[in-house]
């Protein structure tokens, strides 16, 4: 029934995903779909009852922020809420849901570590008509999600991309540059848009030698990061600054986010003294933005995890009412049981030029966050 559903609405929806650039509270472009909720569906009524919010961890600053919000707007709307965090392992997580289902909650709103470990939960939820929500990262090969509540990731690793070739004016500057890139976690679903966004445009200066990877390593598997750990990251760079930079330049790293980034930055402080290169991030964490500030990382890319609670919470209220959420792109995202009925926020470049309007005076950080 909910493959059906999703199915129809993904044909008829489709033409609206040219709108799907709406800002994540705008909701004026955006569409209607239906929830795919049966007869068993838990349902009470909006703002009536109790939802679980899990999340990866607790050692990025984001999910804080995220989990924060969504606790907050859940609550701010009527709801009970079990929000859980788990330290980035599988199986803690799993066992969270598990709690949750048994615990009494009639939807859930799911972050997973490894988009495709949460099968056998997931089924509990399903027999138990509880809904659930992807939540910024896709649930992989599960009937059970209803709803994908994230950001537009491809456009996250287009801006990183089309950032990169404005700042060393590829298409016109000789070149060659020297490049490294650092993506994401294999298990999560985001990697394969950031990095595939970012290189759609950086491909062809790779291609046509303006812009050389020393270290040989250019593929998505050969470039990720396991549980986007910073560690990870600077071991990597390490490696990567001792085999190739010994006597050259580093001109540009494409890092997918902030915690990867932040490996980076602190393996170059540390080992590199050659030109400082451009180094592109996301999430606007507080160390990076300290770093940008520093004039140690060239951007980042704010995903305001406000906006991204406020659609969820849209999406709860419809399923808690039988009603139909509001989604705004239905053919991106298919988890490899169909096309997920997707709600995309805009995610927004952060340089040093407008910091200070998108992070502080939109009130998401204060001056002091930021000492
Ligand atoms: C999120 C990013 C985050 C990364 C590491 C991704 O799924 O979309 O915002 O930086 O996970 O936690």
């Amino acid at each position: 029934m909910k493959n059906r559903v999703r199915k129809l609405a993904a044909i008829g929806l489709s033409a609206v995903m040219m709108l799907s650039l709406a800002a994540c509270t705008s909701g004026e472009n955006a569409s209607s779909n239906s929830s795919g909720g049966s007869e068993t569906k838990k349902e009470t009524e909006a703002g009536t009852g109790k939802i679980g919010v899990a999340m990866p961890t607790k050692d990025l600053q984001r999910w804080n922020q995220d989990g924060e919000n969504m606790k907050k707007q859940l609550e701010e709307a009527g709801y009970e809420v079990d929000l859980q965090y788990a330290s980035d392992d599988v199986q803690t997580q799993v066992s969270q849901i598990e709690n949750m289902i048994s615990g009494g909650c009639d939807a859930l709103v799911i972050a997973p570590i490894d988009g495709d470990s949460l099968g056998t939960p997931l089924k509990a939820a399903e027999e138990e008509g509880v809904s659930v929500i992807s939540y910024d990262r896709l649930i992989k090969n599960s009937t059970a999600i209803s709803y994908y509540a994230t950001f537009d990731n491809y456009t996250v690793g287009q801006k990183q991309g089309e950032y990169i070739v404005e700042a060393l004016d590829l298409k016109n500057a000789a070149g060659p540059f020297n490049f490294e890139i650092f993506t994401g976690s294999p298990d999560d679903n985001n990697v394969n848009f950031f990095f595939g966004g970012a290189m759609d445009v950086l491909q062809e200066y790779i291609d046509s030698g303006k812009l050389v990877v020393q270290s040989g390593q250019k593929t998505k598997e050969e470039t990720a990061t396991e549980g986007w750990s910073t560690e990870k990251a600077q071991s990597r760079m390490d490696a990567i600054l001792a085999s190739n930079y010994t006597d050259k330049d580093l001109d540009v790293v494409l890092c997918s986010n902030d915690s990867t980034a932040l490996g980076v930055e602190n393996s170059l402080m540390a080992n590199y003294s050659g030109k400082w290169p451009i180094i592109t991030g996301q999430d606007c964490d507080k160390p990076n933005v300290k770093n940008l500030v520093a004039g140690k990382q060239s951007m980042s890319i704010f995903k305001d995890t406000r906006g991204l609670a406020e659609q969820t919470v849209k999406m709860v209220d419809a399923i808690m009412s039988g009603k139909e959420a509001e989604t705004n792109d239905n053919e991106s995202y298919d988890n490899g049981t169909g096309v997920i009925p997707s709600y995309l926020c805009t995610p927004v470049v952060v340089t040093i030029d407008n910091y200070k309007e998108m992070l502080i005076d939109s009130g998401y950080y204060t001056e002091s966050d930021l000492q």
